[in-house]
Parts: structure tokens; C-alpha cells; sequence
């Protein structure tokens, strides 16, 4: 079988190593991909290109084209290549919105009985403003409707953090809402469906912000590990029952089935489980730690949620745990050079794997090419076995301006 993914970081990596790792794959070519991607098999193509891809797919007889990010599947990519007869596995853009419409999302859940914190919709920033006057309670969530790479979301401490962020992020007109916070314990339970059965895969907790103590700014992730003590068994099950199914029902009678993965970012607080917001896709750095441990042929897996068979096949994972620690340009998560050399690849242990993120290949050479630059990722026996291999090795891996969490996984240890 020929693969071909779409993106161009870790997660995008990681899927392309699981394909052949596991002999899902003769070839997968990526694209764009990044340096950690042999050079035979990455095309030159942007994710938003999609005629560029239907050709290269005919051209290279793909068998199976694999979105990594979201803004192509909101953008259509898998309505697209599927119009043109080329099997793609991820929602389609109606089933997209989840992701790509907030607001979508809290209406499918409102209907659909998942639960959520309660939110009040504004589209004047005047009301909107009038509104913040009226509160006493911090914090409080403001979120965007619609994609925003991460910065549409913003929990302001105070009344006077409240409105700068509308200042400074909303206009006029826009669709915006406000929602009560929710404290407690974040994981990341991501399920895959065809529509009807939805699969959990076990539970994985990211590291948003910046700095050690869950300090500093918001990022793409920092680190992950899997599974996560917080959401396994009982509580896994619940996710299941209480969200993942139904959100696959209420798709379905919506008219438009969900296929894909769903990525649901869950709060827990004792015997409380809210839904803080769906992604349409695996999450990035948590499929790092989720697909290597994964058991049986992943492509089995997502040609099943193409096809409608996944009532006949089962999830299992390894009984193992899985971290990854993101090596971030110095600077990121604000402004960072580009094309700093990478040293010390080859010399970490053959036990880790070492996902490229933001990295190119220049003159032969490994040079960082985005913020998160590489995802140093190990197993073991146990959660503490797996993670003092990483920091064990991670120290031999150098670029100027480095930087990487030190306490990765600090909740599990914490238990
Ligand atoms: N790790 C968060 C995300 O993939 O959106």
C-alpha cells in the first residue's frame, strides 16, 4: 500500500514511521514533511494545494491519502479528494466544524446531552463589553468562533484582562462567547470513527504551556505522555458513553457523520467530566505517545473508518507507557530564528525516537524550521522507566537556543 500524508509535523512523522513501523505501508510519502522525512519521500506540496495533491496522488498511485492538521479538513480536503475517487481517511468538512465552528460544537452538545461548561453568545462587541461589567467571577473563558491556531481562546484572570483581550482580539460583529472555567484535570481522549462505532484510544495529557509548573505562555504543546492516569478504565469508559458516542450519534442524525478521528480536550474534577472542545484530528504532540503504542496495523484502522467496518475490529495497546518531550526553538512560543544547526541525532540511545517537527534539510545538513523543532520520545515498562530515558539522552541533542520542559508528565508522577 502507498500512503501519502498530509502535514508537516511531529504528528505527521509519527504517522508516517507508524505506517511502516507496523507494515501498514510499502511506501508513505509525505507532504510537505519536514527533515526528519528521507528526501525520496517528501513532496513538495502545501497542504492547502489540493489540486497539487489530486495530481501527485494520480501520478503515484497513492492508495490512501491520511490528513494530519485541521485546516485542510475544514477546508474540504477530504470531500475533495473523495469527489475525485481517491480514499482519504478524516471528516469532511461539514463534520469538520466541530473543530473549525466552536459554536457548532457546543450546539451539537447542547442537543446531544454531552457535557460542557455553560457559555452566552455575543456577536456585538458592544453587548459583549456590557457583559464583562456584569461579571464578578474570574476567570472566565472568551473564545472565537472558528479556527485561530490556537490564539482564539483567552481566560482572563480580571475585568481588566477581560477586556483587553476583546480589545485586542475581537471585532466588531464577530461571533464570540463567553464560558463559566472549568477547573480540574485536562486530558486528551481521542477515538476514531466510521460514522457509527466510535473506538477510544487510551487517554494522553499534553503540556500547553511554555515553562516547568504549567508556567509562562500558551503553546502548541510542549510534551505528552499516555496513557494518562487521570482518564483511564472507568473514567475512559465514561468519556465513551458520555461523549464520543454521543457526539457520533448527533453527527449522524445531523446529516453529516463524523469519520475520523475526534479528539476530545476533557476536564475532569472528581466524578465531573466536561467537555472543554473537540479537535477533528490526532493531537499534536499526543500522537507521538498514542500511535507507538498502539497494537495491530494502524492502517487496518483507518481503512476501517473509510470502509464502515470498525464494529469489526477492536483497539488495543501495548502495556507500556509512552512520553514525548518537545525541544522548542529558543524564543518560541513568540519570535524565533529559523536555521540553526542540530547536533547530536545520531548519538542519542536506539530506545528513543526522535520525531522531527520544525526541522529542514539544508546542504546535508538538520536545521530547525519552526517553533516545536523535534519530539524526543521513549517507552518503558513504566511511565517513570520511559521518561527517564528521555531525559536521560535529550541533553545530547543541541541547537542554539534550545529549550524543553523538565517535568513533562509532573501530574503522573504527582499520583
Ligand atoms: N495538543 C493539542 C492539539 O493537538 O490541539
Amino acid at each position: 500500500m502507498k500512503y501519502l500524508v498530509i502535514g508537516s509535523g511531529g504528528r505527521e512523522h509519527a504517522l508516517a514511521w507508524r505506517l511502516l513501523a507496523d507494515g501498514s505501508a510499502d511506501e508513505v510519502f509525505v507532504a510537505p514533511g519536514n527533515g526528519g522525512i528521507e528526501e525520496r519521500f517528501r513532496v513538495n506540496i502545501a497542504i492547502d494545494d489540493f489540486a497539487g495533491i489530486e495530481r501527485f496522488c494520480r501520478d503515484s498511485a497513492i492508495d490512501i491519502v491520511v490528513v494530519g492538521p485541521e485546516a485542510p479538513l475544514v477546508a474540504g480536503l477530504i470531500d475533495f479528494l473523495t469527489g475525485k475517487k481517491i480514499p482519504a481517511f478524516g471528516p469532511t468538512a461539514a463534520a469538520a466544524r466541530l473543530e473549525g465552528s466552536k459554536l457548532f460544537a457546543k450546539f451539537i452538545m447542547e442537543k446531544y446531552g454531552v457535557p460542557t461548561a455553560g457559555h452566552r453568545d455575543f456577536s456585538s462587541k458592544a453587548d459583549l463589553l456590557a457583559h464583562i461589567e456584569t461579571i464578578a467571577d474570574y476567570p472566565i473563558v472568551i473564545k472565537l468562533d472558528g479556527l485561530a491556531a490556537g490564539k482564539g481562546v483567552g481566560i482572563p484572570e480580571s475585568k481588566a484582562e477581560a477586556i483587553d483581550f476583546i480589545e485586542r482580539n475581537v471585532k466588531d460583529g464577530a461571533k464570540v462567547f463567553v464560558e463559566d472555567f472549568l477547573a480540574g484535570e485536562e486530558a486528551s481522549v481521542l477515538g476514531i470513527s466510521d460514522g457509527e462505532t466510535v473506538l477510544p484510544f487510551i487517554a494522553a495529557q499534553d503540556h500547553k504551556r511554555a515553562y516547568d509548573g504549567d508556567r509562562g505562555p500558551n503553546t502548541g504543546g510542549m510534551g505528552a505522555y499516555a496513557p494518562a492516569p487521570v482518564a483511564r478504565d472507568a473514567v475512559l469508559e465514561r468519556v465513551r458513553r458520555e461523549v464520543l458516542v454521543p457526539v457520533v450519534q448527533g453527527m449522524k442524525a445531523e446529516g453529516c457523520p463524523f469519520k475520523g478521528i475526534l479528539y476530545a480536550g476533557v476536564i475532569i474534577d472528581g466524578d465531573s467530566i466536561k467537555v472543554l472542545e473537540f479537535n477533528v484530528r490526532f493531537g499534536d504532540p499526543e500522537a507521538q505517545v498514542i500511535l507507538p503504542l498502539l497494537n495491530g496495523r494502524l492502517g487496518d484502522f483507518l481503512q476501517a473508518s473509510i470502509a464502515g467496518s470498525l464494529h469489526e475490529c477492536e483497539l488495543s495497546f501495548k502495556r507500556m507507557s509512552a512520553i514525548t518531550v518537545v525541544m522548542a526553538s529558543g524564543g518560541y512560543p513568540d519570535d524565533y530564528r529559523k536555521g540553526i544547526p542540530i547536533t547530536g541525532l545520531d548519538a542519542v540511545s536506539e530506545d528513543l525516537i526522535v520525531f522531527h517537527a520544525g526541522t529542514r534539510m539544508e546542504n546535508g545538513a538538520c536545521v530547525t524550521s519552526g517553533g516545536r523543532v523535534l519530539n524526543v520520545t521513549a517507552l518503558g515498562e513504566s511511565f517513570q522507566a520511559a521518561r527517564d530515558t528521555v531525559y536521560g539522552e535529550i541533553g545530547k541533542i543541541r541547537f542554539e537556543g534550545a529549550h524543553f520542559r523538565k517535568d513533562i508528565g509532573h501530574r503522573a508522577m504527582g499520583r
